[in-house]
This record gives structure tokens, sequence and C-alpha cells, in this order.
């Protein structure tokens, strides 16, 4: 079985697995114990597994592990703490931009890869940004408030 290294939310994590086509997602929620990314469509159309590679937001159920080999990876757990959240995770909260919450990671995730592009976006590029990013309850418009509340800081 092939083992694949990387850094995970700032620690160096070793995974194996016999698959080098297997997604990272199901890597990160079992042996790695990483509950923020979530399994919605697992075909990399919903946003729901969204993490950071190298800054990058990517959708882990279609991201091999072997292709994470090497490199930063960050989950919603790697970006704040109850007690100090990222300003995404921050406004979130503030704008009550969640109702089930299933898609909640990868609107944050996909904020902050928004963000780390473009300081301050316009509504239209919020929009654009997560577009591709599902959410069944309707919760797009407090969403987009939450980003533009981040943005301003
Ligand atoms: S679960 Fe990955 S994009 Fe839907
Ligand atoms: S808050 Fe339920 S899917 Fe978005």
């Amino acid at each position: 079985m092939a083992a694949y290294t990387f850094r995970l939310n700032g620690r160096s994590a070793t995974v194996e697995s016999w698959d080098p086509d297997q997604p990272l997602l199901y890597l990160l929620r079992g042996a790695l114990g990483q509950h923020g990314p979530k399994f919605g469509c697992g075909l990399g159309q919903c946003g729901a597994c969204a993490i950071l590679v190298d800054g990058q937001t990517t959708r882990s159920c279609s991201f091999p592990v072997s292709r994470a080999a090497g490199k930063s990876i960050t989950t919603l757990e790697g970006l704040g703490t109850p007690e100090r959240p990222h300003r995404v995770q921050a406004a979130f909260i503030a704008e009550q931009a969640a109702q089930c919450g299933y898609c909640t990671n990868g609107m944050i995730i996909a904020s902050v890869g928004l963000l780390a592009r473009t300081a301050k976006p316009t509504s239209d590029q919020i929009k654009q940004a997560l577009a591709g990013n599902l959410c069944r309850c309707g919760t797009h418009t407090r969403i987009v408030r939450a980003v533009a509340r981040a943005a301003q800081g």
C-alpha cells in the first residue's frame, strides 16, 4: 500500500491507500478525521467537499490522494477555531448565512479562495466565485452578504 505525505492544516500528515486515484475526501473524513469537507454529489458538481490545495479552492471528491503528496492542504478545521474564527467564518456567523449548513463548508472555503485572489470583490464577483457551489436551502443572499462583510475586514 502506498503512503502519501502532505501538510494538513499546518502539520505533516501521512495516509495510506491502495488506490492512487482514491478521492482525498474519503481519507480526510476517514483516517484524518476532518469533517468540515462534506460528501455531496461526489462528482465535482456541488462544492460541498471543497478544500484549499496550496491556497486554491479544490473539490476533494475529485482530487486523487496521489496528487496531494507534497502539497499544503487546508480544510475548514484549519481556518479558525470557535474562539478565534477566520474572518470569513465570523462573517457567516454574523450574517447567519446557513440553514441546514451542508453547503457551508464549500461556501466558506470558496470565499477564502476568492478573497485571497481578490481582496475587495464586487457583488457580481462574489456571485460568480460561488456560482458552482449549490445551496438547496436558498441561503445565497445571506452568503453573498457574509462574503462582502468579510471583505470589509
Ligand atoms: S461532493 Fe465534491 S463537488 Fe459535490
Ligand atoms: S444551507 Fe442548506 S444547502 Fe446551503
